[in-house]
């Protein structure tokens, strides 16, 4: 009747973008990333006696675009549930809504497990992942610690899946370039490329390509290899936006110079990789050992705040969280 959960957002090393199924989120390309330990979303779920649903977000009460998606997620639980009642969510982000920092990844994760179990469902981690998936495709890999997969496939076998630790001891800077929320939804972007950039078969094509390079670094524990690829996995993810039309443009000058920044980095001896989402912000994966120099030459050489994130857990009940 009443449930609290955690998620913690996840960032692709090799990136989601794009929808073979818009309403089931079903994606066209498969994607890996890592749970983040930082920017936290708990999410209380309540089951009520009114005739409406109604979403707190950061204490405000909302009725915007963002409760449209919540109560629209709720209608899933409902009907996979076969309960009709409506209910009180109130979320709380510790990190920026909507800057390209995942929140939409933890924000889901939390929200899936909170409302299957005030719905009264215990869903296997698989079915949570699937569940989660159907508010945010990135949200199916926030269940899982550390690394996850996300492979193409049908609403049942499309779903999260944690690959175990190879050695690497991975973490990410996030170099926040700017934390106002995004102009443009990821979800009316990714439509955009799909739909009209003469580039989005290539970057569905070589997405393939990247996740296998990237599945055999991981397994040999290769960082420099793995990095590259990271790389420029994003560079094609967004050049796939930047022909769509409308043109797609999260980046900001100051992400291309970060960008160039990684590169001078390495060439100094430090294993350093840029990657960036639907936003502006650079989050820069290096070992959890040479995290505190990335975000030091960062901070010697641009005015400019970092975060410093390691490996994160998996989405969990939090009874002990405040709910409201
Ligand atoms: O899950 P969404 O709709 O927020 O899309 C996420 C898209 C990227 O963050 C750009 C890439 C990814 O795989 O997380």
């Amino acid at each position: 009747m009443n449930a609290t959960a955690t998620a913690y957002p996840n960032i692709a090393l090799i990136k989601y973008w794009g929808k073979q199924d818009e309403n089931l989120i079903l994606p066209a390309t498969p994607s890996l990333s890592l749970t983040l330990d930082v920017f936290a979303t708990t999410t209380t779920v309540r089951l009520v006696d009114h005739e409406f649903d109604t979403v707190v977000l950061n204490g405000d009460e909302t009725d915007g675009p963002f409760a449209e998606r919540v109560v629209r997620f709720l209608d899933i639980v409902r009907a996979q549930s076969r309960n009709s009642a409506r209910a009180q969510v109130i979320t709380r982000n510790s990190g920026p809504t909507a800057a390209g920092l995942a929140s939409s990844s933890s924000g889901f994760a939390a929200l899936a497990l909170a409302a299957s179990t005030a719905f009264g469902m215990e869903l296997s981690s698989k079915d949570l992942s699937r569940l989660a998936r159907r508010g945010s495709g990135s949200a199916c890999r926030s269940i899982y610690p550390g690394l996850s997969s996300w492979h193409p496939g049908s609403d049942e076998t499309s779903h999260g899946e944690h690959i175990a630790s190879t050695g690497l001891d991975l973490s990410m800077v996030i170099v926040m370039v700017n934390a106002a929320s995004k102009s443009i939804s990821s979800r009316t972007a990714m439509r955009f490329t799909t739909e009209t950039s003469p580039y989005y078969a290539a970057w569905v094509d070589s997405s393939q390509t990247d996740m296998q390079r990237a599945l055999d670094a991981i397994a040999s524990a290769d960082l420099p290899a793995l990095g590259l690829l990271v790389e420029r996995n994003a560079l094609k993810m967004h050049a796939s936006m930047l022909a769509a039309d409308p043109p797609i443009v999260y980046l900001e000058p100051l992400s291309l110079e970060l960008v160039r920044f990684a590169g001078s980095l390495r060439r100094e001896g430090i294993d350093v990789f840029a990657t960036m989402d639907a936003g502006p912000n650079v989050k820069l994966l290096c070992s959890s050992q040479d995290a505190g120099i990335v975000a030091e030459q960062i901070s010697k050489s641009f005015d400019i705040e970092t975060i410093v994130a390691r490996s994160g857990p998996g989405v969990y009940l939090d009874d002990s969280a405040v709910k409201s």
